[in-house]
């Protein structure tokens, strides 16, 4: 498969130096950012090439990743599937808008491609896709972050946000791509509490599912990306991992 990636950050980095390995099983060859140096510096990694617009790839790709921005997902994303090329989308943020969302699939339908959203950086969801066969019935999910990585200088612990996924994806639209994961995945609004703690050098998420099937709990203590310390490492691997796994015909997990 040959892959190009729009948004050359933290996330875009870490596949391109997983790439540079030989690991990926694919070729990642165009870079598009709107920030035109730092496009050049991956694509430099790897011989890829920098286009100065989306489009500019989009007949010479099987697969583009979107690693930018939730602002960037509308502006992107229905052009990449109206081409008639598949996309993985990071921002999930982007997709808590049902409305948006249906729109997206059904571009998908029409131009028979697909759109995949990793599990990101959170930990369960494949137990969270197996027990949405059954009714969920509740979905918690607690995250705690240096304070930097929540653009915040504390000293002590703070509760930045109480309330629904749907309302925090807004309020934190960088920060919280898990409460989004969740929501959409659950089929329900989850409800979410986001607290800023110095005593805390990575970020957690703990997550609790309740339904048909049960209960679990999830507990994630994510190193952070040296290049934005609001992502972690884990999201990038989430994306390389799916990227491999469609290359592969022994696939583990839901
Ligand atoms: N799904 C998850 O669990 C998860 C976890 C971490 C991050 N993310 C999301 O993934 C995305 C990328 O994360 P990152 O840490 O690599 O971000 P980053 O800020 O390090 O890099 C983003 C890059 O995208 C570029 N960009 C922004 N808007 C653009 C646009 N409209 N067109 C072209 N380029 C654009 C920026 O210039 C920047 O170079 C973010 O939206 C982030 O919230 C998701």
């Amino acid at each position: 498969m040959i892959i190009g990636i729009v948004g050359c950050g933290a996330i875009a980095n870490i596949i391109t130096n997983y790439a540079i390995e030989g690991k990926l099983g694919s070729e990642l060859k165009y870079f598009y950012d709107c920030d035109l140096e730092r496009a050049e510096n991956l694509a430099a990694q790897v011989n890829g090439t920098v286009v100065l617009k989306i489009e500019d790839m989009l007949n010479y790709v099987d697969l583009v990743i979107e690693a930018a921005a939730p602002s960037a997902v509308p502006l992107v994303v229905p052009k990449i599937l109206n081409s008639g090329t598949n996309v993985m989308i990071m921002s999930v943020g982007a997709l808590m808008d049902e409305k948006f969302r249906l729109k997206l699939n059904q571009l998908a339908e029409e131009n028979n491609v697909k759109i995949f959203m990793p599990s990101g950086a959170i930990v369960g969801l494949d137990g969270i896709k197996s027990a949405s066969i059954g009714k969920i019935n509740k979905a918690t999910l607690i995250t705690r972050k240096p304070p930097k990585s929540l653009g915040k200088t504390l000293t002590e612990k703070e509760i930045l946000y109480e309330g629904k996924a749907s309302e925090a994806v807004k309020k934190f639209p960088v920060n919280i791509n898990v409460a989004a994961s969740l929501s959409i995945a659950c089929g329900i609004d989850v409800d979410v509490k986001i607290i800023a703690d110095p005593k805390v050098k990575r970020n957690m998420h703990e997550v609790y599912v309740e339904g048909v099937f049960g209960s679990f709990r999830t507990s994630t203590e994510n190193v952070r990306c040296d290049i934005n310390p609001k992502t972690s490492m884990l999201a990038a691997f989430s994306a390389i991992k799916l990227l491999k796994d469609l290359n592969q015909n022994f696939v583990i997990g839901n």
